[in-house]
């Protein structure tokens, strides 16, 4: 029964990493029901060990966060439609379906090149961020702005948001509620950007984006598929700039992440 269990949950989180794509955010709704009929919470405390009980916990809340796409998704809204980023920009902007509406100052849409070939994804504004309503304008998107030069993009090039509009109190992690209602408007802006490859940055961006709990180290050095639509878009994981701030040895690996970005 033990091992049953383990594997259903393994299951479970392997299939996390393909739920890519909002169609298969109901298959896997459904999946998740089912399989809580088997794991109930009783079962779990009189017999399987506090690790199983963990990831349980983590599916539950991954199970909310997904739900919570498949209402957004059957709801159709007008921005959904809209080609155009500033449009898009305009329609949102005034976002309050999370408590970040009301403590931001600013949304922080996007900047840089509608046309981008390349989009950089963050995790969600800081202070310095929330105060000018753009992203990477603080210590850690000077850094960004040099390892940039480095590789011969200018900002104006490409183009750099976050997964998260609005600046989480005290930068603190976004919530999985937060996430699922801000993430869609992200996916709206790769619609309409149509890039050819992401960069990602950070632990936070890619476990999010790649629907993964790996370390940074493991996704490092890869290039993924990352799904939008039938939109398959090349996707490369590097260390956030902000852990560059605080850790220099991470300095090299990024290096050699960036380097073969840009190739
Ligand atoms: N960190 C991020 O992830 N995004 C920003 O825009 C700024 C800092
Ligand atoms: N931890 C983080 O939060 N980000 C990184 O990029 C690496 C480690």
């Amino acid at each position: 029964m033990e091992n049953n269990l383990n594997k259903i949950i393994e299951n479970a989180i392997h299939y996390l990493k393909f739920v890519n794509d909002k169609s298969y955010y109901d298959i896997y709704a459904d999946y998740l029901k089912v399989k809580e009929e088997v794991i109930d919470d009783k079962t779990i405390d009189a017999v399987y060990p506090q690790k199983i009980k963990k990831e349980k916990n983590i599916l539950v809340k991954e199970k909310q966060t997904v739900q919570r796409n498949v209402n957004l998704s059957l709801l159709t809204e007008s921005w959904m439609e809209i080609e155009k980023l500033d449009e898009l920009d305009k329609a949102i902007c005034d976002c309050k379906k999370c408590s970040l509406g009301k403590s931001r100052i600013n949304f922080v849409f996007g900047v840089g090149n509608p046309n981008a070939d390349v989009v950089l994804v963050g995790e969600a504004p800081g202070a310095e961020e929330d105060k000018q309503g753009i992203p990477f304008v603080g210590r850690a998107g000077k850094l960004l702005t040099d390892i940039l030069k480095a590789i011969n993009f200018s900002r104006d090039e490409v183009y750099i948001c976050n997964i998260i509009k609005c600046r989480p109190p005290e930068n603190r992690n976004p919530l999985p509620d937060e996430i699922g209602k801000c993430e869609p408007y992200l996916l709206r802006q790769l619609e309409i950007i149509k890039p050819k490859l992401i960069l990602s940055l950070g632990t936070f961006a890619s476990q999010t984006l790649l629907r993964t709990r790996e370390p940074l180290g493991k996704m490092r050095g890869k290039i993924y598929d990352y799904m939008v639509g039938d939109q398959k878009i090349k996707l490369m994981v590097t260390y956030h700039p902000a852990a560059l701030l605080r850790n220099p040895n991470w300095k090299k690996p990024t290096w050699e992440d960036v380097q073969m970005f840009r190739k």
